[in-house]
């Protein structure tokens, strides 16, 4: 299924064909209410899935009420509002769960400027939210068609790539393609795919304004990415092409 999808990309072919063929379910999208996540919501909405956008202020979410069927309050660090959130979501079938909520402190380039606080901080958004958040959905999850997690890493939580700087966001990431893997290994039989995605670099507060690829067009690889994934795609990484990102 990969190859057949980069084969079309590579004759400069849109797969909005294949999506339109394949959009059909509900997916569950955290920090919807900016950057990638809201882009998420708009573009697969448009394909015709049913989307739960979740956002920390869902009074300040104007945007992804615009195009979400529903709107949900998430903190992915706070225990009680996942528990929450999963209690409003009870008997609801997920589809796709796209754990995006993340965060980026960028001041610890160097060993003298590591804050443990701000590392912990971190690891409880970027590595146990995402954990956290698939553990208490596990029933929707089940409840699903397609059984798919999809977390949103970084070329940056690659070690093979790393040349240095922000000890703690790419820690961060690397631990969630770690726990991604293990999902994979102990979900494998029942039909799910786990699965890390790194967007490229996006034009988004994250990512700031010089960055390579608009939120667009980012998304819209990724989400060709998502429809195409099978069961031989359980526990990989992918960038925003389909190309696999060394570990
Ligand atoms: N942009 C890039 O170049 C890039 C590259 C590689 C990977 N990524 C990854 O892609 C994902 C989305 O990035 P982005 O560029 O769209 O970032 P962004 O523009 O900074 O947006 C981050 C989103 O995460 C939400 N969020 C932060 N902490 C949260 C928490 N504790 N609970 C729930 N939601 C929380 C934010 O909500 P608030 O508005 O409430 O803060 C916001 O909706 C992240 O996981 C990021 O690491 C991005």
């Amino acid at each position: 299924m990969k190859k057949t999808l980069a084969a079309v990309l590579a004759f400069g072919l849109t797969l909005s064909s294949f999506g339109a063929l394949a959009a059909e379910g509900t997916v569950v999208v955290t920090g919807a209410n900016r950057g990638i996540g809201l882009e998420y919501a708009r573009q697969l909405k448009a394909k015709g899935y049913t989307v739960i956008g979740t956002a920390r202020k869902p009074g300040d979410a104007g945007d992804l009420k615009a195009v979400a069927d529903r709107v949900e309050a998430l903190d992915v660090a706070d225990p009680t509002s996942v528990a929450a959130f999963a209690q409003r979501l009870d008997g609801t079938p997920v589809d796709i769960l796209i754990n995006n909520a993340g965060i980026f402190p960028r001041e610890d380039v160097t060993l003298d400027k590591v804050d443990f606080d701000a590392f912990e901080r971190t690891l409880a958004v970027n590595t146990f939210g995402p954990l956290r958040v698939t553990q208490a959905l596990m029933p929707n999850l089940r409840a699903g068609e397609r059984k798919t997690v999809i977390g949103m890493s970084s070329g940056l939580g690659s070690i093979e790539r790393s040349n240095g700087r922000w000890y703690a966001y790419r820690s961060s990431k690397t631990a969630l393609n770690q726990v991604n893997k293990i999902l994979s290994e102990e979900f494998r039989d029942d039909g799910f795919i786990f699965t890390v995605v790194h967007p490229g670099w996006v034009q988004t507060d994250m990512g700031g304004a010089n960055a390579t690829y608009t939120v667009s067009e980012s998304v819209a690889g990724l989400i060709d990415v998502i429809e195409g994934l099978g069961p031989e795609d359980n526990g990989k990484f992918y960038d925003l092409k389909g190309e696999p990102i060394p570990w």
